[in-house]
């Protein structure tokens, strides 16, 4: 990827960009909304999703200066080097092909078809295990799955389950992933040997929380059973054979994952393997099929009805121009209570970088927070702060309109009803009264995006999640940087096992203060 940090502070459009934040400073939200057409010009459909960002501080001009700036980051040839397969993940010297996990087209040779070999095959695993076609050890059918993993082995398969799981699945899935070891023990204490199967998924098969989980799990099935159910009832998705060699996964139970899927990106893999059991393979298929309609989406659309390339430089404008300070995503469905760690980790662990993919300092400032809660909760606990505080921070307001359920119709309405509310109040405020009670005043002109699912089904969660990515992406693009490694986390990996020797030992004099008082009381 080009360095386009330093030179697009320089560029034409960064400049106009710039001239055009300072115009811009006198806008008042609440006088765009009231223009005529303000919803018809600023949002966008596709496949049941619709795009409102009328709420955003930008007009007809800003757009245009944002296409400008795109065109100057080479925007469109970059997001076709990506999907082509070309090495966009600078620092690994790996392309990064989630796009040809669903499908979507890639020159890299051979990549088609090892997909597709895949996923066969770990689809149809799926689906036995579902329909009690693979049983344990015991003869059982399966009724508990239990997947360990952590990041991007975890989050994913996680939001998509809880996302799209109905109540009558054959198999209850379970995610288990802190390092010490009390969600282990509550998901066992609620399992049976005899009809449990786990799933270790790891890219690496090395992550310290994975490798300890997984351990405990062997110990605990092998003291239920035999030695033998290790090889009926564990499955791996990793890069790593000499790991699941060592580990006893049996040949046939491995899934392959390709270094070219970074863990943040992989759910459409094989990693997806908790999501595909959760759900079954059709619906799995359905959801790869919403992933490629964005990507096709992403990949033609010209700029002005391109989603992901308009939320995308929509954030820089929020962001490197209007000083947004954070993100705050709030989904207003209950079966997307995931989302915000799903996209935490998809945002934060790809933007938050300071080096440009050329090796230089990164000029502008990259990827600031985002979080975020489900929209019900957040109202009563934080939201307070987006209405008074005196942070500069942009919403995601995520709506469903229309759910599998009709006895909670009502119940989807007042959540809608509420999501349009708070996203009003931000851009009108409440000024009415706040001389005589200043405390109630709220001044509004608070920026947010909405994004609105006819349903949630699997299809347009495969639209939304990989409408997110690409977000990633054009503002990679945009700064220079590379979203695809995350040599930030290294450090404190070994850091860790340094202390980790150190505490399992004793040696209070290889540990901080802290550490050494960590000793005492663990001693007493
Ligand atoms: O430590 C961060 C990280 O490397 C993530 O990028 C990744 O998703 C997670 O750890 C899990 O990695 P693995 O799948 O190799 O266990």
């Amino acid at each position: 990827m080009r360095n386009h940090s330093q030179d697009s502070e320089l560029t034409p459009a960064w400049q106009q960009l710039t001239a055009h934040a300072k115009k811009s400073s006198n806008l008042l939200l609440r006088d765009l909304v009231a223009q005529d057409g303000r919803f018809e010009e600023f949002s966008r459909e596709l496949d049941g999703l619709c795009v409102d960002f009328s709420r955003c501080l930008a007009t007809a001009e800003t757009l245009e200066h944002l296409q400008a700036l795109a065109i100057e980051c080479n925007l469109s040839e970059q997001v076709a080097a990506m999907c082509a397969g070309e090495i966009s993940n600078t620092t690994e010297k790996r392309a990064a092909l989630h796009t040809a996990l669903r499908g979507t087209a890639t020159e890299m040779p051979g990549v088609a078809e090892q997909v597709s070999v895949e996923l066969e095959k770990f689809l149809a695993y799926a689906d036995s295990v579902r329909e009690g076609e693979i049983v344990a050890a015991s003869g059982q059918r399966f009724r508990t799955v239990i997947n360990i993993g952590i990041g991007g082995s975890d989050l994913g398969p996680r939001l998509v389950a809880r996302a799209l799981a109905g109540p009558d699945e054959p198999v209850q899935v379970k995610f288990v992933s802190g390092v010490d070891g009390i969600e282990l023990a509550q998901v066992l204490a609620n399992a049976n040997p005899a009809d449990t199967l786990f799933i270790v998924c790891s890219k690496t098969f090395m992550t310290l929380e994975t490798c300890v989980n997984a351990l405990a799990a062997r110990e605990w099935l092998v003291a239920g059973g035999n030695e033998k159910s290790v090889a009926a009832q564990f499955v791996a998705i990793s890069t790593n054979d000499q790991a699941m060699d060592e580990f006893g996964i049996a040949a046939e139970r491995r899934f392959r994952i390709w270094d070219w899927v970074g863990g943040r990106y992989s759910v459409w893999s094989a990693v997806g393997l908790a999501a595909a059991i959760a759900i079954g393979s059709r619906q799995f298929r359905a959801f790869l099929a919403g992933a490629k309609t964005m990507d096709e989406h992403f990949l033609s659309a010209p700029f002005v009805e391109n989603i992901p390339m308009l939320l995308g430089l929509l954030g820089i404008w929020q962001q490197n121009f209007l000083d947004a300070e954070a993100s705050v995503v709030l989904p207003y469905d209950q079966r997307l209570e995931n989302l915000p760690d799903y996209l935490q980790q998809l945002f934060m662990e790809s933007q938050g970088k300071l080096t440009t993919a050329a090796g230089d300092a990164a000029i502008q400032p990259t990827g600031k927070a985002l979080w975020g809660a489900s929209g019900s909760h957040a109202q009563h606990s934080f939201a307070q702060w987006l209405h008074q505080g005196s942070a500069n921070v942009v919403v995601d307001y995520v709506g469903v309109v229309r759910g599998p359920d009709v006895q909670v119709e009502q119940g989807r309405m007042l959540a809608l009803a509420n999501m349009v509310a708070q996203a009003e109040i931000l851009v009108a405020g409440n000024t009415a009264d706040t001389q005589l009670e200043p405390h109630k005043n709220q001044p509004g002109n608070r920026p947010s995006i909405m994004l609105l699912l006819q349903e949630l089904d699997a299809h347009s969660l495969g639209m939304l999640l990989a409408l997110y990515e690409h977000r990633v992406f054009v503002q990679a693009v945009i700064w220079g940087i590379n979203p695809f490694d995350q040599w930030g986390v290294e450090l404190g990996k070994q850091r860790a096992s340094q202390y980790a020797d150190a505490l399992l030992n004793g040696q209070g004099d290889r540990l901080p203060g802290i550490g050494r008082r960590i000793l005492d009381w663990g001693e007493s």
